[in-house]
């Protein structure tokens, strides 16, 4: 199914010139079809089998958006006796954001959630613990991706990377799904008043958010790494011997790809 090739185009949200409440706005959507398909069920699991091959349990979240799947991926994980410190990061930190989702209780004692408050650059990355980047591996073109991933080595610090698998079902359909999921969640979206009127005006009467989210998930389905990309990128890392790297797909409907890097003993 890799048949298709990576295109690399830019997504409406990342241009420098997106007002950053409209890219709040965005990604909080990102984050509501999270929550209301369980796709933290399918993105769980490459986590869970990082942490049993001995990664550490104190998580770094790189690229983390408004919150993203982790904090979610916390939950399952806690319900199967599996505790994490969660650490939220991003390039431009959506503060108020991270804030929400630690204010939230962690599912238990054991397990916590907070957030560096200032810029984390995934290709420079000094935090220590088990790096996540969950959606958003696709953002970077080879020599960026291959930064990240080298960053990751030199430092020692374990790696589970989830986005989609590349395949035209995902850029023929799931694209209508994610819009109308935008359409139909926007009245229900926890924001604060004057967003949550910003978004019902910018979903309904002037639709700039359904179509950033149509175009943004067809560029981003046609601009994901390919299992044999992502093994050349891993293959040319200085240094990629003192890691195993595991590169699969979980079965299910997100068609969730990882890869896992762990620092060898
Ligand atoms: C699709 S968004 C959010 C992804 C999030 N993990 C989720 O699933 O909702 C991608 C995020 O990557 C961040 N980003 C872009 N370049 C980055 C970099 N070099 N270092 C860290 N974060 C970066 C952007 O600021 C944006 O918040």
């Amino acid at each position: 199914m890799e048949s298709l090739p990576r295109l690399d185009f830019f997504e409406l949200h990342d241009l420098d010139g997106t007002p950053p409440v409209l890219r709040t706005l965005h990604t909080e959507s990102i984050l509501t079809i999270y929550r209301l398909t369980d796709a933290a069920r399918e993105y769980s699991r490459p986590l869970a089998l990082a942490l049993r091959s001995g990664a550490d349990h104190r998580i770094v979240d790189l690229c983390s958006g408004s919150g993203g799947p982790v904090p979610l991926i916390q939950r399952r994980l806690h319900a199967s006796s599996v505790h994490t410190q969660v650490t939220l990061t991003d390039l431009v930190p959506n503060v108020p954001a991270f804030e929400r989702v630690s204010r939230r209780r962690a599912p238990g004692s054991c397990c916590s959630v907070d957030y560096v408050a200032t810029s984390v650059d995934a290709t420079d990355c000094r935090v220590e613990g088990t790096r996540t980047i969950y959606g958003a591996f696709h953002h970077f073109p080879p020599p960026l991706a291959a930064r990240i991933l080298q960053n990751a080595v030199d430092t020692r610090q374990p790696l589970v990377v989830v986005d989609t698998k590349r395949s035209w079902l995902y850029v023929l359909v799931f694209p209508f799904f994610l819009t109308l999921a935008v359409l139909l969640a926007a009245p229900f979206q926890r924001n604060p008043l004057p967003r949550y009127l910003l978004r019902l005006l910018l979903t309904y009467v002037v639709p700039v958010l359904p179509f950033m989210m149509f175009f943004d998930s067809v560029v981003s389905f046609l601009r994901m790494y390919g299992r044999a990309e992502l093994r050349r990128i891993v293959d040319g890392l200085d240094g990629t011997e003192s890691f195993t790297w595991t590169i699969g797909v979980e079965p299910g409907f997100t068609g969730a790809q990882y890869l896992i890097g762990i620092p060898r003993p």
